[in-house]
């Protein structure tokens, strides 16, 4: 079944890069479905008011859950089996290797993108009744919205899609693979040709055509540097 993705956004034009690459031929040849739409099509004010004052004070803008309302009724009336919904935060679950193939094997996701201070609460508990509803972040970090999120979300799940990527570039050997080996997250360094570059050799090995020892000699700089990166302080 071809996946399909709707992004509802107070800035489609932001997911506009979707259209290139690995992620545009992936549309164009019909791996996936992605529906872009306008949150501010969901207003009905002169000003189509997405956002206001958040209650109990404090900074920023909350926007309000009316248009958001509208805006997911709308595209969970498709009835698409078993949607799920995304709401980007960063006080959401971290986004990992693990959720995107999850998300990969799904057949609707819908990403709800927040800016401001976020969406009012009552939106993700409305719908948690009505869908799988996952908050999730990219990271310790803050950005000014969900877009950015969304790209990267798509562009990790979309990847993985049967068909997406040609058989010479397969992602079981990505750093973060399932079949990864405990201790061998992030994937060793490569190399192609010329063999010698500015004085610099092509480690030996890879040139040896012996693929047992070229098997263990990636695991073991696999492991160095997973060690030096993420081991726990
Ligand atoms: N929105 C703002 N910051 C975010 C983050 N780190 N991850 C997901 N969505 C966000």
């Amino acid at each position: 079944m071809t996946l399909r993705i709707d992004v509802i956004t107070v800035f489609p034009q932001y997911l506009t890069p979707l259209e290139l690459s690995l992620l545009g031929r992936a549309q164009e040849s019909g791996l996936y479905e992605l529906h872009v739409k306008d949150l501010r099509d969901h207003t009905h004010d002169r000003h189509r008011t997405v956002d206001d004052t958040p209650y109990g004070g404090g900074p920023g803008m909350v926007m309000r859950p009316e248009p958001w309302g509208e805006a997911l009724d709308q595209v969970l009336a498709r009835g698409e089996a078993e949607p799920v919904i995304i709401f980007p935060t960063p006080s959401g679950v971290p986004f990992t290797q693990a959720l995107a193939e999850e998300f990969a094997e799904r057949s609707h996701l819908v990403i709800a993108c927040g800016r401001y201070e976020g969406i009012d609460a009552r939106v993700a508990e409305h719908y948690r009744a009505l869908a799988e509803v996952r908050e999730v972040s990219i990271g310790d970090y803050v950005l000014a919205g969900g877009e950015a999120a969304a790209l990267v979300m798509i562009e990790a799940v979309v990847r993985l899609l049967p068909g997406v990527l040609g058989n010479s570039q397969s992602a079981s050997d990505d750093s973060f693979a399932p079949g990864r080996a405990p201790g061998t997250e992030l994937e060793g360094p490569n190399y192609t040709k010329p063999p010698s570059w500015r004085g610099m050799e092509v480690p030996e090995v890879l040139l040896s055509g012996d693929h047992a020892r070229i098997r263990s000699w990636r695991e073991e700089e696999s492991r160095v540097l997973t060690q030096q990166r993420r081991a726990e302080a």
